[in-house]
């Protein structure tokens, strides 16, 4: 069955039991700051999962694109994607888990639908805890469709319970599993949520019971509701008993036109494990950038992972030897198969092609810098060092992956614990460097320490703030119980000054605002306003943290990833600690 028939039938089998088709959101959230990417149909349905009334009613169901991030390492092997579809069938407070899994089985399992054999159908149910009790009763729906005991299985909350995110709707599920008999169970353990390949997760039906807040605590939501979601890739390439889902017609054209492209003859597993990526990030990249918002490549938010797509993208390229402006050549597969399933596709070829190339243009140019470098590291001492490595990736933003394929090529291996030693010697050193200080050691990572190091952040904003932007800083150090700064100021601050820097930072701490981290190159990163010291001390590229619109810093981290985890910030102490320099200590409550 062609991924076309998928997704048609699909809307047609829950068209016929009632559901409204509705139009797949945009892959760039619209309310939601805290996430990139629509990763989920059920993603732009929150509000109608909390209880708001769905124009089109109570029974929806769609195609939606989704992109998920996370399993952006996993590319290569047989079923994880960037980008890919989703179907979903939705009840907002209507039908509940009998009927949800009986219509899960009849579509499977039915010669009228996807005719899956029912006897390499599993299922995953959740096992219960102190928040939710075992799901019984969608087991008994199970049992009830045929299902035997032995296909039955209870796991806990990281496999069968489903939530976007860290808070919201939320609710155990059940998954559904296609056994692969081409690939053998790895062992006799091997179940359902086992990573080789023999159980092939299609479906996913979540019972949206709970909401679960900030804080962690789970109140029953007004309405149950259903969520699901099928991946489309999976689901085609298990249909058409093709190994992979890069063995589908969502990925065999710019398969072949990568492979047409390249000047190679043979491809080894190495080689089309590249290609997968290739074809893979070059496809998200498109569609993200496909969407009307107009996402170009950047550093920041969701523009910055279509620079790390398409960066991987290009670096694979290079190996297989394939020439500059390839990408053109995929956006005209890529947009044609998408362009009658999302008419934006079509819309923003022009403005995609036009990214592609300057962004190609523009990491060539980085990368000829640090390939110079390498060069030349290489000539003078016959070897690249684990030192080496590190120098060129936070020097000329050049990537270890590439560096150590380059080294490869040269018969040269990296020594990865120096490598790893340096970046962890860097991160205290960028941190010290910024205090005035060379401590040496690791890093503290430690949950307080990572606190008071945003905090550190908030305080110098909210001191340029309220005492002006002479304030600079001149040091600061952090144990496990404060913060110390020190600064550019010639007498201590009066209580009115005091209580405006807590009250700004509390602020800033209460609004719950994300501490968002990238890299760049220095230049923008000045350019924008973020602040530096010890000049010497940074490479090109950077490591950013900013907090809104409140505070940009040069810095390595490590930060917290929302400021309301930080609690009440206070300062405990001021002294005058030479001209014109004085200290404050502050803690958090
Ligand atoms: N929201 C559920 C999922 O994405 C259906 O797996």
């Amino acid at each position: 069955m062609k991924i076309s028939e998928l997704r048609s039938m699909y809307l047609e089998f829950f068209k016929e039991r009632g559901h409204a088709v509705i139009a797949s959101a945009s892959l760039i959230p619209e309310d939601d700051p805290s996430a990139l990417f629509t990763s989920a149909g059920m993603h732009p349905l929150v509000p109608y999962l909390l209880g708001q009334p769905h124009p089109q009613g109570k029974r929806l169901t769609n195609v939606q694109k989704c992109v998920r991030t996370t399993d952006i390492d996993d590319v290569g092997d047989t079923t994880h994607l960037t980008f890919f579809e989703m179907l979903g069938n939705w009840s907002l407070g209507d039908y509940w888990k009998k009927q949800a899994i009986s219509w899960s089985y009849e579509f499977l399992t039915s010669k009228k639908y996807l005719g899956f054999n029912p006897a390499k159908l599993s299922v995953t149910l959740f096992a219960g805890d102190a928040d939710s009790p075992r799901d019984d009763e969608a087991a008994d729906a199970w049992r009830s469709m045929g299902i035997p005991d032995e296909k039955i299985y209870f796991l806990g909350k990281e496999d069968n319970w489903w939530i976007a995110g860290n808070s919201g709707p939320c609710g155990p599920c059940t998954e559904m599993f296609i056994e692969v008999d081409e690939i053998p169970k790895c062992s006799p353990d091997c179940r359902p949520g086992c990573n080789c390949g023999h159980f092939v997760e299609v479906w996913n039906d979540v019972f949206m019971m709970y909401f679960k807040s900030d804080e962690g605590v789970y109140t029953p939501l007004r309405q149950q509701s259903i969520d699901t979601g099928m991946g489309v890739e999976r689901t085609a390439a298990m249909l058409q008993g093709v190994p992979s889902v890069f063995d589908t017609e969502a990925f065999v054209p710019l398969i072949e036109y990568i492979k047409k492209i390249s000047p190679k003859e043979e491809f080894s597993e190495h080689d089309n494990t590249l290609i997968r990526v290739i074809a893979d990030h070059v496809r998200s990249a498109i569609m993200i950038m496909a969407d009307d918002r107009q996402i170009a490549p950047s550093n920041v938010e969701q523009g910055y992972i279509v620079r790390r797509l398409l960066r991987k993208a290009i670096h694979s390229a290079d190996r297989l030897e394939i020439g500059r402006g390839f990408m053109a050549g995929l956006t005209d597969i890529v947009v044609d198969m998408f362009k009658d399933v999302y008419n934006e596709v079509e819309r923003n070829r022009e403005f995609i092609l036009k990214n592609l190339d300057a962004e190609e243009k523009k990491f060539r140019t980085t990368l000829a810098k640090a390939l110079r470098r390498f060069d030349k590291i290489y000539e003078e001492t016959g070897t690249i060092t684990g030192q080496d490595a590190f120098l060129l990736f936070t020097s000329f933003g050049l990537p270890l992956e590439m560096t150590r394929d380059l080294a490869r090529e040269r018969g040269v291996v990296i020594d990865m614990r120096e490598f790893t030693r340096q970046f962890e010697e860097h991160r205290e050193m960028s941190r010290t460097a910024t205090q005035g200080k060379f401590k040496g050691g690791l890093a503290d990572h430690s949950e307080n320490i990572t606190k008071l190091h945003t905090a550190t952040h908030l305080l110098q904003a909210a001191l340029r703030k309220v005492l002006g932007d002479s304030v600079q800083q001149n040091g600061s150090n952090i144990t496990q119980e404060r913060l110390r700064f020190d600064f550019t100021f010639p007498r201590k601050m009066t209580p009115e000054e005091t209580q405006q820097v807590e009250k700004l930072v509390n602020d800033i701490i209460a609004k719950d605002l994300a501490v968002e981290h990238s890299f760049m190159p220095y230049d923008d990163a000045i350019e924008k306003g973020a602040l530096a010291f010890f000049k010497e001390n940074y490479g090109e590229i950077v490591s950013v943290y900013r907090v809104g619109d409140f505070s940009m810093e040069l810095c390595g981290g490590p930060h917290v990833e929302n400021t309301g985890v930080l609690g009440k910030f206070k300062i405990a102490k001021q002294e005058k600690i030479g001209a014109g320099i004085l200290r404050i200590k502050a803690v958090l409550q």
